[in-house]
């Protein structure tokens, strides 16, 4: 099963890179090339991406997960982080609470928070690697 653990912790870091490297790219555009209104037809396009590469990566994360020989606390909250970040997600896009969307926004655009997040998977497997 670790080949299996491994495939799949494969698959998802691929997924997640790709579908987060949106919000750096955002970045980019916004303070060094500059904004115009192809960067926001390409950003729409983006997100769509930015959404549905997160799901596939949550998928195969828990394929991960479930078969990884070891399980540390600090993994353990790497889990945690990356399932609220994807749950905040879906509840803003499907606009599942109208009234506290603004709030669940910006939980979720927190660039803290996605620094953590990062940190937190890179920290975390410096010890099972
Ligand atoms: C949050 C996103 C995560 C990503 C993107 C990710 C990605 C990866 C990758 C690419 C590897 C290297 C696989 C290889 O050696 O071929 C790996 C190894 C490993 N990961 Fe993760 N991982 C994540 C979360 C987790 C979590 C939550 C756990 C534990 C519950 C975990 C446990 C492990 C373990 C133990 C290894 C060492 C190889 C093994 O025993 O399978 N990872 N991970
Ligand atoms: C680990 C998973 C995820 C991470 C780390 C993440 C991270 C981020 C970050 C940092 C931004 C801010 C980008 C900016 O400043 O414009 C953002 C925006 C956004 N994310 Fe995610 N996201 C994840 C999953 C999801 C999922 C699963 C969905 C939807 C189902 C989603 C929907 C959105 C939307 C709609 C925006 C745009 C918000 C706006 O209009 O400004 N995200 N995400």
């Amino acid at each position: 099963m670790e080949q299996l653990s491994n495939t799949a912790g494969f698959l998802s870091a691929i997924l997640f890179i790709t579908a987060n490297a949106y919000y750096p790219a955002k970045l980019i555009a916004r303070h060094v090339i500059g904004w115009d209104k192809e960067m926001t037809i390409f950003f729409s396009k983006y997100l769509k991406l930015h959404i549905s590469l997160n799901l596939l990566a949550l998928f195969f994360l828990l394929i991960h997960a479930h078969y990884a020989e070891e399980k540390t606390a600090l993994l353990g909250l790497s889990f945690v982080v990356t399932f609220l970040l994807t749950l905040e997600g879906v509840l803003m896009h499907y606009k599942v609470f109208p009234e506290d969307n603004k709030y669940i926004r910006m939980l979720h655009t927190q660039q803290a928070l996605f620094w953590i997040w990062i940190g937190l998977i890179i920290i975390g497997h410096m010890k099972v690697i």
